[in-house]
């Protein structure tokens, strides 16, 4: 029976965390309460009564309390961590509005908040569900007014053109706005912004003709490893792995420091001058046709030499697409005496915000998993062939002892 008892509790935990109805949530007041002394491990799963208890404990005592929940279908840690290029977060109004606020807090994990949250019915609490899928602001801005009241608000889905990081920045201007209006009507807010679900599986990019990834210049420790040239007006990036080096009749110059990338820019077309500070400079042009961006031959210029550069296979990229290459990328000129490489190459031009699109990856190359497939299909292969030559190999019997015959006989002489 105890054992019985274990199990299903095993199961409960497994499925809860299998159907991911847990969620981060940001609590954040416009006052303190002295009795407030917050106990809760920064890891720990948090359940839905322990949740109400703890908002409970930090709701105003004032004449007007209003508890508002933000709800997103989706919502993960990684929302909150993430950054751009320019290390811009996805929620600026509300980390704004919740650092200036008296109190803060943060739960890495609750299970079923809004269920928790459902407990404030019993403290007297008018609950409003507003769901902005269906209703407009004006509605949330319009609540009857009353001495306590829980707003349980459904934010609305993705516009079919925005992106993960988009859509964030878009609410957080809507949760920034409807926080404000209530701590301007004279309200003790008690807002959290939280999900129903963890997003903590990441929907399928649907797939191409090419492998599609959206590769953000691989960053670590939030600082990007490698070398990023963006241009004056932010239209065009190109990264690499490790330094880039021009390799000019045999002496390797590497392209370490901040260039001046300066570029001009129209619908067809984008003009980009790269100067170093140790007078190598780089020109390109990207040209459009077709729906596709291309890099025509890029002018190498180190002191008075020039060299027009090519790679093969040329880079031809669909608009709104980063070129990716994990192997380095090599242009070099029709005589072989001067070249430019990068390591893990990716550039995009015409860019509208600063950041890499969707990457099209140079597919040309054999991968590790490429590598391991085969090689697995070898093996297999191998055993195969190995196994069907061993069964060619077995010699049957061509003579039987027959059963209607004499059968043979021993004399035993003793
Ligand atoms: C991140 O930073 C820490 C401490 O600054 C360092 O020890 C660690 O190696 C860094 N990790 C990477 C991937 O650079
Ligand atoms: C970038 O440099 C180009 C070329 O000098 C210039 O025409 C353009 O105005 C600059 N853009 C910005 C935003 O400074
Ligand atoms: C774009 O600029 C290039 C060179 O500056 C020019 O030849 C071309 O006509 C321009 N295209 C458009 C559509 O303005
Ligand atoms: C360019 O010329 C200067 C002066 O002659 C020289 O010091 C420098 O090394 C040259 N740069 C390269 C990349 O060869
Ligand atoms: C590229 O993105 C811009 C802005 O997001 C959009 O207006 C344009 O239609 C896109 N182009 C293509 C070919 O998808
Ligand atoms: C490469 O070689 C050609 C002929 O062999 C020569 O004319 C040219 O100056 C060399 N280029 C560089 C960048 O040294």
């Amino acid at each position: 029976m105890e054992g019985l008892k274990c199990a299903c509790v095993l199961a409960s935990i497994f499925l809860s965390f299998a159907t991911g109805d847990h969620a981060p949530a940001l609590v954040w007041t416009t006052h303190r309460n002295e009795d407030v002394r917050d106990h809760h491990s920064a890891l720990e799963n948090i359940t839905p009564e322990k949740f109400y208890h703890h908002i409970k404990k930090m709701t105003g005592h004032g004449q007007k309390s209003l508890v508002i929940a933000f709800f997103e279908q989706t919502l993960s840690l990684e929302d909150f961590g993430w950054h751009d290029l320019e290390n811009k977060i996805a929620f600026p109004q509300v980390q704004s509005v919740s650092s200036s606020s008296q109190f803060t807090n943060f739960f890495t994990s609750v299970h079923f908040p809004f269920k928790g949250l459902k407990n404030f019915q019993k403290d007297g609490y008018d609950i409003h569900h507003v769901d902005l899928k269906k209703q407009n602001m004006e509605n949330v801005k319009n609540l009857p007014h009353s001495k306590k009241i829980l707003v349980l608000l459904e934010l609305d889905d993705a516009k079919t053109d925005e992106d993960r990081p988009d859509f964030l920045r878009r609410h957080d201007g809507i949760v920034s706005e409807i926080y404000s209006e209530f701590v301007n009507e004279g309200y003790q807010v008690t807002a959290i912004y939280t999900g129903h679900h963890s997003s903590w599986v990441e929907p399928e990019i649907p797939s191409q003709k090419h492998r599609v990834r959206r590769l953000l210049a691989e960053e670590t420790n939030n600082t990007i490893s490698g070398t990023l040239w963006k241009s004056n007006d932010s239209t065009v990036l190109f990264y690499s792995k490790s330094v880039p080096y021009v390799e000019n009749d045999g002496i390797q110059v590497y392209l370490s420091g901040q260039p001046e990338v300066l570029s001009v820019v129209n619908d067809s077309m984008q003009i980009v001058q790269i100067s170093f500070a140790n007078g190598i400079k780089i020109s390109l042009q990207f040209t459009v046709s077709g729906g596709y961006w291309s890099i025509n031959p890029i002018t190498l210029q180190v002191n008075t030499t020039t060299a027009l550069l090519k790679t093969y296979p040329e880079i031809e990229v669909p608009l709104n697409f980063s070129y990716h290459c994990s192997q380095n990328v090599e242009f070099t000129s029709t005589t072989g005496n001067a070249s430019l490489v990068f390591e893990s190459f990716q550039v995009q031009p015409f860019l509208g915000e600063l950041s890499f699109g969707d990457t099209y990856d140079c597919v040309w190359f054999f991968t590790s998993v490429i590598w391991s497939v085969f090689f697995v299909t070898l093996m297999l292969g191998s055993i195969l062939v190995w196994g069907l030559s061993m069964l060619m190999g077995i010699k049957s019997m061509d003579q039987f002892d027959d059963p209607k015959g004499k059968t043979i006989q021993v004399t035993s002489t003793e």
